[in-house]
């Protein structure tokens, strides 16, 4: 087993190990991570600044490393900003490779055959990309084997790290898990949190009527361009914003798939009866947009889909972005968090436009939302 893979996903263990990393993603310790998502926001912008003007642009690689280096800062602590390639922004395309070539072994079976993986070139460049995210795991997990006393007040204190090396010191996991914890994190967070992101912006930039309601919001709210202070009480007021990325996340779930398998025989409200141990895909994309439940324009962007007196009459299920149930995405307010906290800069900023039009985006399968291709952005400065 190498740090990629998690046996704890199918492990009867699971149900502790998860109870275990819940403290992780308490709100006190999310709102302890504000000034990484500060600092790595106003790294972002300085960035997307450099844009402004210049045409349309892709601004999806600056989404990833922007999420990629907050996923790894809240996960490893602030020890990883150390770490060569994590400053060189090298890691980011380890991740991006490893989650391309595990998509492919799962839609192309054939590649996990030795042989063809060989041939392809798959086996080295797997290996290469292991290879630089093991230095950076081990570089960070052996200092946390022999650390100096943490105190209760120790802000990093209940992080993933810190908490897989709690188990570890008490011998209910290894010196690989933790690393594996740690990796496993780090890679459901960040690709699924830029998405997001992007696909906000875009939505947006195909409906400037929405955009520009999320502007004046945001105006209200922080009336000096730049890089504003953004507290949590003031993201608890951007109900509209709030609303947007509900919508985006329903149009084009970061997960657009996944499966259970049953653990008994489970009967059908429709008589049908799924028998035990049967593996079900659970389709969130076609879900988001079933027209019995959305209504005849089901695929078309609306915020207000999410006015509470539109949300009480829908199903429960009817709308899982983050899954439902106990094995549902751990860091699903972390992921609003962050989202959150960096449209509210790049919106209150810039305009955005694109001469992609929504209706045209192709989707590709994968185990996150893939674009065939990803529409470019334009940059517009607001004052
Ligand atoms: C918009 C962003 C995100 C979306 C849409 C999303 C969605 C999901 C979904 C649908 C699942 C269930 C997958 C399954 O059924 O197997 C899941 C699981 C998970 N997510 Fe997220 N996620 C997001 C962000 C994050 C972030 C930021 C983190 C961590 C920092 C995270 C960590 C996890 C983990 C660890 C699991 C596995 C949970 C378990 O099996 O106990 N996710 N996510």
């Amino acid at each position: 087993m190498d740090c990629w893979e998690n046996k704890h996903l199918l492990d009867p263990d699971w149900l502790d190990r998860r109870k275990h990393f819940n403290p992780s993603f308490k709100q006190d310790l999310l709102l302890s991570f504000f000034h990484i998502f500060d600092s790595e926001t106003k790294i972002l912008m300085n960035l997307l600044d450099t844009y402004v003007d210049k045409g349309e642009i892709d601004v999806v690689p600056e989404m990833l490393r922007w999420s990629f280096k907050i996923a790894a800062q809240t996960t490893m602590g602030s020890e990883v900003k150390h770490d060569e390639h994590f400053k060189n922004g090298s890691l980011v395309e380890c991740f991006e490779s490893l989650i391309s070539h595990s998509t492919l072994n799962i839609l192309m079976p054939l590649v996990q055959n030795k042989m063809v993986s060989k041939i392809c070139g798959y086996d080295k460049l797997r290996a290469d990309n292991f290879s630089r995210i093991q230095k950076m795991l081990d570089n960070v997990v052996n200092k946390k084997v022999n650390p100096s006393p943490k105190t209760d007040s120790d802000p990093e204190l209940n992080i993933v790290i810190n908490r897989a090396m709690e188990l570890y010191r008490k011998g209910d996991i290894t010196y690989m898990d933790v690393k594996s914890e740690c990796c496993i994190m780090i890679a459901a967070g960040y690709d699924t949190s830029a998405l997001t992101v992007y696909h906000t912006l875009f939505l947006l930039a195909n409906h400037p009527e929405h955009q520009e309601a999320v502007f004046e919001e945001l105006n209200a709210a922080f009336p000096d361009a730049g890089h504003f202070e953004i507290t949590y009480p003031d993201m608890q007021k951007l109900d509209y914003l709030e609303r947007v990325i509900k919508e985006t996340l329903r149009l084009i779930p970061a997960i657009p798939i996944t499966a259970r398998e049953t653990k008994n025989d489970v009967r059908l409200s429709n008589g049908v009866l799924i028998p035990k141990g049967v593996v079900i895909g659970i389709d969130m994309f076609h879900t988001h947009r079933n027209p019995e439940v959305w209504g005849p324009n089901a695929d078309n962007f609306n915020p207000d889909n999410f006015l509470a007196e539109n949300m009480e009459q829908k199903h429960s299920y009817a709308y899982i972005p983050f899954a439902r149930g106990k094995r549902n995405c751990i860091g699903s307010k972390y992921a609003m968090m962050s989202s959150k906290f960096a449209l509210c800069r790049i919106l209150r900023n810039y305009k955005i436009s694109t001469n992609t039009l929504y209706k045209d985006l192709v989707y590709v399968d994968n185990m996150t939302m893939k674009l065939a291709e990803y529409p470019r952005l334009k940059l517009q400065r607001r004052s």
